[in-house]
């Protein structure tokens, strides 16, 4: 049995199903819900919490396989990951309209979830994410980052996956930054972090899904971001009827880690917005 951490709660949704998730801020506020990236775990929000947490009620739960929460139980997919934050959304009493915030695998879920429940939601923001499907060739990727997953841990794949998580100014000028992003995903086991590289790979195509997006949307990459570079995030914008699209320059994929505090300032400047 892993350690718990303190600031970590889980909620039981069912005989077989638990979601781990950190919780700050007051009740009876404006919520919003961070979804973490691959291979890492809500602890990715920490400065997100902090920020935040002054006045809105914050959430950040694990997907499936992290933290606390509890392994896929059937085939992997992200319909399986926005179906859980639906249900986990009652058991912890959040019956308004959420504001979604998600990055990059997190992107994907928040694109899901606002495809099955739009009416939960208040607002969107979408973080060094994309709105289509795999290539051919990013699932042949996936499928060799499934037999490192399978023989490895949660720190091995963050080692690998490294040059193209972070953007060169990170890699240059903040070398805490990788460390701490191993750390964060060395407590994920290789197995769990495989099922998730699977739902990705199998996730749909949500490109034309864009435009029936309603609520005020934030889409927010780094300008170093190889993954999901401006140019996507750009486009992705573009499709979506009212979305602002801004750019945090000198970060990569992992924009809120790298920049944290030009990520809360896009964020905050957006919610003030509406
Ligand atoms: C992530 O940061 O969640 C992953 O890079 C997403 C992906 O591999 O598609």
């Amino acid at each position: 049995m892993k350690p718990k951490e303190p600031n970590l709660k889980t909620a039981r949704i069912s005989p077989s199903l638990s979601i781990s998730y950190r919780h700050a801020g007051e009740m009876n506020v404006p919520p919003l819900v961070f979804l973490h990236a691959f291979p890492l775990s809500s602890a990715m929000w920490q400065a997100q919490i902090e920020e935040f947490r002054k006045d809105y009620e914050v959430f950040a739960p694990d997907f499936r396989g992290i933290g606390h929460t509890s392994d896929f139980n059937d085939k992997p997919s992200i319909q399986t990951l926005a179906n859980d934050l639906a249900i986990w959304l009652e058991e912890v009493d959040v019956y308004r309209a959420i504001t979604l915030v998600g990055l990059s695998m997190g992107g994907y879920v928040a694109l899901e979830f606002a495809r099955q429940f739009p009416e939960k939601l208040r607002a969107l923001i979408f973080c060094d994410t994309r709105a289509d499907a795999d290539s051919i060739e990013a699932k042949k990727a996936r499928g060799e980052m499934i037999s490192l997953a399978k023989e490895n841990n949660g720190r091995a794949v963050a080692q690998k996956m490294l040059p193209k998580l972070l953007g060169e100014t990170t890699l240059r000028e903040k070398p805490r930054i990788p460390q701490k992003i191993k750390e964060i995903a060395a407590p994920n086991s290789g197995e769990n972090l495989s099922k998730l590289i699977a739902a990705m790979r199998e996730r749909r195509d949500s490109s034309e899904f864009l435009s029936q997006i309603k609520v005020p949307t934030l889409v927010l990459g780094g300008g170093e971001d190889m993954v999901s570079p401006p140019e996507v995030m750009a486009q992705m914008a573009a499709q979506i009827p009212s979305a602002r699209h801004v750019t945090i320059e000198g970060a990569g994929h992992l924009s809120n880690l790298e920049s944290p505090q030009d990520f809360n300032s896009a964020i905050r400047e957006f919610l003030n917005s509406f």
